[in-house]
């Protein structure tokens, strides 16, 4: 996992936290040097926010993070569950399972939404985008409704989002080489990061960043054969990596942050997948048709397949309820070990 975790450092605690972190950890000094280069450069750290101290939970993304809220209809309006999981997804097992401090959740994520539909239109009109979820957060929650008393120390700020971006753009002839995805990426993060900027304007301090899963290997990709499969996997690469890179800028321009994460979602996937007979996945590759569209239950049964729990991919795209909980844990994890 890579991630970018910051320190809550005085300036007169710096040079003890740079001791013993030298001292304890002989065999990573030179990435620790160099690690701590880009922070103590760039960054002076108000307050520290671990998973145990954060009350509200606000999160933006796709299908992979949506569970029907809809803030629209009202801060205190339910929470219906629809998730593309078959069942809770991280953002519902964060709050439910992983729930530490009785942290709200406001899931402002979109099904098939992108950064910006003027960049990547998504496949329907009345997808939310990032840039619209930032609106909406800015609408309905920035000025601290009843009830939703967030602040720039109590509250963290998730976003998942990349899958539909590059799913949607891959494949496009205009950006056909690799400098010019590349240069699409990089308008992608620029939007992506402009509308961060608008949250740490409203008082965000705390972010966590996931990156996109490795979608190459989903049925929808593998199905259109091995040169879809290079092509996406290389598009990937330069999102994620750019990704990281933007987190480091972000971190680099701003001296008042407080957890800074990027939580790299890809060994998990690719963990699971290599180990899918181990682990309990019927199938690495496929899914069972007759659950594609959900089922009743979270471990229906419909034969010959086996029961839509035992699998890894709900349908073409969507990893089941199971990867999400893994997922979860793991971010729980590390936002509680990491300050
Ligand atoms: C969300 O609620 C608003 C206001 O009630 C409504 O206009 C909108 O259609 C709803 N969106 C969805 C996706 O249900
Ligand atoms: C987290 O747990 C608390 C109770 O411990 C509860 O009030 C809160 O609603 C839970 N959060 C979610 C998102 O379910
Ligand atoms: C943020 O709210 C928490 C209570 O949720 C409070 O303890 C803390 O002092 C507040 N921080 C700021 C900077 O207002
Ligand atoms: C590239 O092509 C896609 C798909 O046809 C289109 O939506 C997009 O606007 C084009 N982008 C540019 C920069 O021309
Ligand atoms: C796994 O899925 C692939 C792709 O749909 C299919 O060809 C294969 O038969 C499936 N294997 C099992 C054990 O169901």
């Amino acid at each position: 996992m890579f991630s970018i975790r910051l320190l809550a450092l005085e300036l007169t605690n710096v040079a003890f936290v740079v001791s013993v972190v030298f001292s304890h950890k002989h065999t990573m000094v030179v990435a620790t040097r160099t690690f701590l280069g880009v922070l103590l450069g760039a960054t002076i750290v108000s307050s520290q926010l671990t998973w145990g101290s954060t009350e509200f939970l606000f999160t933006f993304g796709d299908s992979y993070t949506t569970d029907g809220f809809n803030i629209s209809a009202g801060v205190d309006s339910p929470v219906p569950g629809f998730t593309s999981s078959n069942g809770p997804n991280w953002v519902q097992a964060l709050g439910g399972t992983y729930n530490i401090t009785s942290t709200k959740v406001f899931n402002l994520a979109s099904g098939g939404a992108t950064i910006d539909s003027n960049l990547v239109q998504p496949y329907l009109p009345t997808v939310l985008s990032i840039v619209d979820q930032v609106e909406q957060f800015e609408q309905f929650l920035s000025n601290k409704p009843a009830g939703v008393q967030w602040n720039s120390s109590n509250s963290l700020f998730a976003l998942w989002i990349g899958i539909n971006d590059v799913g949607n753009s891959y494949a496009w002839p205009n950006i056909s080489s690799s400098a010019q995805q590349h240069q699409f990426h990089k308008t992608l993060m620029t939007t992506l990061f402009s509308q961060v900027e608008k949250l740490y304007v409203s008082g965000a301090r705390s972010f966590l960043f996931l990156t996109v899963p490795p979608t190459n290997r989903a049925p929808l990709i593998l199905q259109q054969g091995s040169e879809a499969v290079a092509k996406i996997s290389a598009a990937l690469d330069d999102y994620n990596a750019q990704l990281a890179l933007n987190v480091k800028s972000l971190q680099a321009k701003h001296r008042d942050l407080g957890q800074v994460s990027l939580f790299d979602t890809r060994p998990i996937f690719n963990t699971l997948l290599d180990n899918a007979k181990t682990l309990g996945f019927v199938n690495a590759t496929g899914f069972c048709d007759a659950y594609q569209n959900g089922t009743p239950d979270t471990n229906t049964q419909i034969a010959p397949c086996a029961p839509v729990s035992s699998y890894f991919w709900l349908n073409t795209l969507h990893p089941l309820f199971t990867v999400h909980n893994i997922l979860a844990h793991a971010i729980a994890t590390s936002l509680s070990t990491s300050a």
